[in-house]
């Protein structure tokens, strides 16, 4: 069904980057922005399922989908006829205005699919920070409070209110103070406290006995913004105790509570939102990356009563944009049909194989995550570095996250066999890299 399911991947046949690659890196270099973090001299020019092809035609196994945004695959024939389509009918006319159908039907899809009994309402935006801006605007809006609460480790995107909420590298901040005032950072639990059976979530004490009582009132807390599974804090899950307990604070000090999904959702963790198993309604979702298959779009769904902002009060010209909404709608299918369930199977053949690998080889941790979220510790950053980099030689697309930690986030049409020749690569560069240190 895609393009390159005939080849034999990876097939790297020159030095790399290549000629053609490296005439491109030259020009990116001094036309464009240094800001961003390439961690490898990758050109691509195509892609098709979990086949990434770059310029120069070398074929690589692509286990970042674009950074978990092509969920359905690079390419998926479905999402691309769906955005052929829009494209010769509406491209634009701006929801922000007029009406359109796929809007109105992505909204309902999404108010549907949200977990929890309250009826729900959808804004939508073109990325993960601005759904995270809107939610905060939403949150002041709604609560006429102006404090909120995210976590150490957390990344909730690079804009003002996006920036100002994230708590995992300095770089992301330095130079741009003054940030959005009132928020404060607290630590991200990454496991239930002995204690937590018998005296209550420990999170939560933390919060109300410290927090509460010493520098943020509880009357002026607008929200709680929390990841269910960190992603470029490490792909840390929230204990699975922490949430009904949140929940309950939330609701004793009339916080709201707002789940940043857009690493973790849209199937990536084997359900649409992750937070799904946590057994709360939260009252705000965030989502993006994967929501339409690598079309710009986000979008954040807020229970009804809670989304209560005026006509003008926020609003997005390419917003939910007819081709986006299009090819979301198609996402929505393919997962619903197929890969959210494939998204758990291939996800247990992975961390089972990656457990393998970490009894093998001291120099990788046991993994942790669930469906396709998975991450494995290294001893440092530059012995991280190293693996990612000889993967990338060996033709098997990686990127970290955390401090130390290499991310798996493939596209949810992995095969078994793709997943077996990951782990096979993984298996040859780490193996090598043991015998240069011993
Ligand atoms: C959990 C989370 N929130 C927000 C963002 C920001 O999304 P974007 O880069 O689309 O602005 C990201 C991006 O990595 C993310 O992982």
């Amino acid at each position: 069904m895609f393009r390159f399911d005939h080849l034999a991947v990876p097939s790297i046949h020159t030095a790399l980057p290549g000629p053609i690659a490296t005439g491109l890196l030259a020009r990116d270099a001094v036309f464009v922005s240094g800001s961003y973090t390439r961690v490898y001299p990758l050109v691509v020019a195509e892609g098709s399922g979990a086949v990434i092809v770059d310029v120069d035609g070398n074929r690589f196994l692509d286990f970042t989908a674009g950074i978990a945004v092509a969920n359905t695959g690079h390419c998926h024939p479905a999402v691309v006829a769906a955005i052929q389509d829009q494209a010769a009918t509406l491209i634009h006319m701006s929801g922000t205005d007029f009406y359109y159908r796929p809007q109105i039907e992505l909204a309902e899809r999404l108010a549907a699919l949200a977990p929890g009994p309250s009826p729900k309402k959808v804004f939508f935006c073109n990325s993960g920070a601005e759904a995270v801006e809107a939610a905060l605007k939403l949150a002041r809006w709604h609560t006429h409070r102006t404090r909120v609460i995210a976590f150490l480790g957390a990344f909730h995107g690079r804009t003002y209110g996006a920036m100002s909420l994230s708590g995992s590298k300095v770089t992301h901040r330095r130079g741009f103070s003054p940030l959005v005032p009132d928020v404060h950072h607290v630590p991200f639990p990454r496991e239930c406290n002995p204690t937590c059976a018998t005296a209550g979530c420990q999170l939560v004490r933390d919060l109300e006995e410290d927090l509460f009582h010493r520098t943020a009132p509880p009357d002026e807390i607008a929200a709680i913004f929390v990841e269910p599974i960190q992603g470029e804090g490490g792909y840390h899950a929230l204990p699975s105790g922490c949430w009904p307990a949140l929940r309950a604070l939330c609701d004793k000090y009339g916080i709201l509570l707002v789940v940043d999904e857009i690493q973790s959702g849209m199937g990536r963790t084997g359900t649409i939102f992750a937070v799904e198993t946590a057994g709360i309604e939260p009252d705000i979702i965030c989502t993006a990356k994967g929501i339409a298959s690598g079309l710009p779009l986000g979008a954040i769904i807020a229970k009804a009563d809670v989304m209560d902002w005026p006509p003008g009060s926020h609003a997005s010209t390419f917003g939910g944009n007819p081709v986006a909404c299009r090819a979301a709608l198609v996402t929505l299918d393919l997962l619903e049909s197929d890969y959210l369930v494939n998204a758990r199977e291939r996800g247990a053949e992975l961390l089972s194989g990656l457990r393998e690998l970490a009894a093998r080889f001291p120099m990788l941790t046991l993994p942790r995550g669930r469906g396709l979220m998975i991450a494995v510790d290294t001893p440092s950053s530059a012995v991280r570095e190293v693996i990612i980099d000889h993967c990338f030689r060996a033709g098997l697309l990686l990127l970290g996250c955390g401090e130390t930690a290499i991310r798996f986030c493939p596209p949810l049409c992995i095969t078994s066999g793709q997943v077996a020749t990951a782990l096979q690569i993984l298996s040859t560069v780490v193996r090598e890299l043991a015998k240069t240190c011993s």
